[in-house]
């Protein structure tokens, strides 16, 4: 049996896939996430489907947190795992880490990869799936601005955020031509992110009502799942939904990516 780990699996996108996951038995699903509570009802909830799942709580607010719960998870998984980076954040305002950084930058960029570095050095991964997102077409990276959040704009963040992240596991492909890569848009959907308090979050949830149920996403998430393969050895490929797509040309961008490559390794070094 695989393991295959999903970040992000509480709420929204990532609670749904799990559901959607359960009847596949041939995978145990290592769920992660920082509400535990959540995450036992739904490993009942698995369980009650005849499947396999364990809770590994978690919190990638900080990166001495996402250090800890890579060092679990390299514990708690075997050799040839499936990881799902769906954990993320939109956030409402500028918030700092204990390091000084700003969170979304933090929790979208920064702490997965150093929890994927545990999982990397221990040889655990087969194939990695990076629940991404089509705005990164509107990120503008700033090297000296974006990490401290000097720059914070709600979309902005999330778009830069996102796009960091984007760009670090081309990279992560390229020096890991065995675990087989692949970024993808999930679609638009009713989930809670970027929810909002007033007036400006009633508008959104009104809004949201016309996007599309969590569940049907996770079908399409599922899907691409049971792909034979993703991505050529070396490459990862961006996946607009289902469909495979050239990468926006931001994420082409060599300077740009020169700039969060260089910028990503002196923050972790
Ligand atoms: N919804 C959309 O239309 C849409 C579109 C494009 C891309 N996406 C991407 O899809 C992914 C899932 O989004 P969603 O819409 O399902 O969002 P969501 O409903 O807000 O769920 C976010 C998930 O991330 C987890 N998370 C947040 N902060 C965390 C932290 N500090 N440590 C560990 N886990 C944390 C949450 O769990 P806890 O709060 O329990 O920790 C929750 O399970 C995100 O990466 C998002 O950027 C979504």
């Amino acid at each position: 049996m695989a393991d295959l780990i999903l970040t992000g699996a509480s709420r929204g996108i990532g609670h749904a896939l799990a559901l959607a996951l359960a009847e596949r038995r041939g995978d145990r699903l290592v769920l992660v996430a920082r509400d535990r509570t959540s995450l036992d009802a739904l490993v009942t909830g698995i369980e009650q489907k005849g499947g396999h799942a364990v809770a590994v709580p978690g919190d990638l607010s900080s990166l001495d947190g996402a250090r800890e719960l890579g060092k679990r998870l390299v514990d708690a998984v075997t050799p040839g795992a499936t990881l799902i980076h769906n954990a993320g954040l939109w956030p409402a305002k500028r918030v700092l880490t204990p390091e000084g950084l700003e969170t979304a930058f933090v929790i979208n960029h920064l702490a997965p990869l150093v929890m994927q570095r545990a999982l990397l050095d221990a040889e655990h991964l087969r194939r990695i799936m990076v629940v991404s997102a089509g705005l990164i077409v509107k990120a503008r990276f700033d090297a000296a601005r974006t990490p401290t959040g000097k720059d914070f704009s709600s979309i902005r963040t999330y778009c830069n955020t996102k796009l960091c992240f984007a760009l670090a596991m081309r990279d992560i492909a390229a020096a890991y031509p065995a675990i087989d890569v692949v970024v993808l848009h999930p679609g638009v959907v009713r989930t809670d992110l970027g929810a909002r308090s007033g007036l400006l979050g009633w508008l959104l949830s009104r809004v949201k009502r016309s996007w599309e149920a969590p569940e049907v996403c996770a079908a399409r998430l599922a899907r691409t799942l049971a792909r034979e393969r993703w991505s050529p050895p070396g490459e990862a490929r961006w996946l607009m939904e289902e469909t495979e797509q050239p990468w926006p040309a931001v994420a082409e961008d060599e300077a740009t990516r020169r700039a969060v490559r260089d910028t990503t390794a002196r923050l972790l070094s």
